[in-house]
């Protein structure tokens, strides 16, 4: 009735960015993602504990932080089909910042493979992978290490709105994801309202939805040849053009901080001098450069040179996992 579960979090190299069912957690297109280790979160879940108990990353979990846990382990009751008892949840990051790379995505994978462990019930990525994706989306594609990719689907259930892993871990081991971190505020608007607000208001966002769903399979043909110049500028073009249907928003959502666009900029110069580096962006002033290993020192270095306050360097990461060691 206890198990525990280290899952890495990943990054979008085509985002997802709206919801077609906000309370099923189902997306307008698809997305692909690489996990990045060595960054991770470690989830224990114990079932028949006396009361539910969550505690995340050193606190107790309330209000909505809470409910999204235990609304995750309500679908796992469901899926044992027998009564569990309460659950006695702890979650731990190693997550060196704030607000650099969210967490939740690394929180909500190893979630749903320890809810489903601890339950009994048999391993199974991609019922893994959809129970994830009802505690955050982007989770749905941490299940699994390397590249993966969320398929949207059609249906009104979501059984087939999940995430499958094209490449693993190791084949294309020679690829960098350094986050520069150059504001460690907490982001002032979330994904999940940002997102709303570009669906429902940004007269962009039908145009989005077709170019991201046609980039998808673009980026994973680049990834087979391990094309990194050309997926640099695929990541570019996405990442901008996420941030370009918030920008026509009402009200206009800018992420942009002054230091994020003269990092941007810079990687320009970079390029020109021959040093293979371009960005991403999430919800956040934070880029995450993709370059490869000859090259993560420099990019590194440049982004502490244009104002990063930190910096960490990720390599491809692996599946989620299960572990022998349990955190209570
Ligand atoms: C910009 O998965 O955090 O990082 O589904 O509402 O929990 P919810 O949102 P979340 O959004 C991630 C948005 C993104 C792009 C991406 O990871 O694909």
């Amino acid at each position: 009735m206890k198990a525990t579960v280290r899952a890495h979090p990943n990054i979008a190299l085509v985002k997802y960015w709206g919801k077609r069912d906000e309370a099923l957690i189902l997306p307008h297109q698809s997305s692909l993602s690489l996990t990045l280790a060595p960054i991770h979160v470690t989830t224990t879940v114990e079932f028949g504990a006396g009361s539910d108990q969550v505690e995340l990353h050193g606190h107790v979990a309330k209000g909505s932080e809470r409910d999204r846990v235990l609304r995750l382990l309500d679908a796992v009751r469901v899926q044992a089909g027998r009564d569990l008892g309460p659950a006695k949840v702890v979650s731990r990051g190693d997550f060196p910042m704030a607000a650099g790379l969210a967490s939740s995505a690394a929180g909500f994978a190893a979630l749903a493979v320890a809810g489903r462990a601890a339950a009994g019930l048999p391993s199974d990525t991609r019922a893994s992978s959809i129970l994830a994706r009802r505690g955050s989306g982007s989770a749905c594609r941490s299940v699994q290490g390397g590249f993966c990719e969320w398929m949207r689907g059609e249906r009104e259930d979501g059984e087939d709105s999940y995430a499958v892993q094209r490449f693993d871990a190791g084949h294309w081991s020679d690829l960098r994801m350094v986050v520069a971190i150059v504001d460690r505020g907490e982001k002032e608007v979330k994904s999940r309202d940002g997102m709303k607000g570009a669906v429902e208001t940004s007269p962009y966002y039908a145009a989005w939805v077709k170019d991201a769903e046609a980039e998808v399979p673009r980026a994973r043909e680049l990834i087979a040849k391990k094309d990194l110049e050309a997926l640099g500028e695929l990541c570019e073009r996405n990442a901008w053009r996420m941030h370009s249907t918030s920008l026509a928003a009402d009200p206009p959502l800018c992420y942009l901080s002054p230091a994020t666009l003269g990092l941007i900029q810079n990687l320009r110069e970079q390029r020109k001098k021959g040093v293979p580096v371009w960005f991403t962006l999430d919800a956040g002033p934070n880029p995450v450069l993709l370059t490869d290993a000859a090259h993560e020192v420099t990019a590194e270095a440049v982004a502490r040179a244009c104002g990063a306050v930190d910096v960490v360097r990720c390599v491809p990461g692996g599946d989620a996992t299960l572990l022998t060691e349990h955190l209570f």
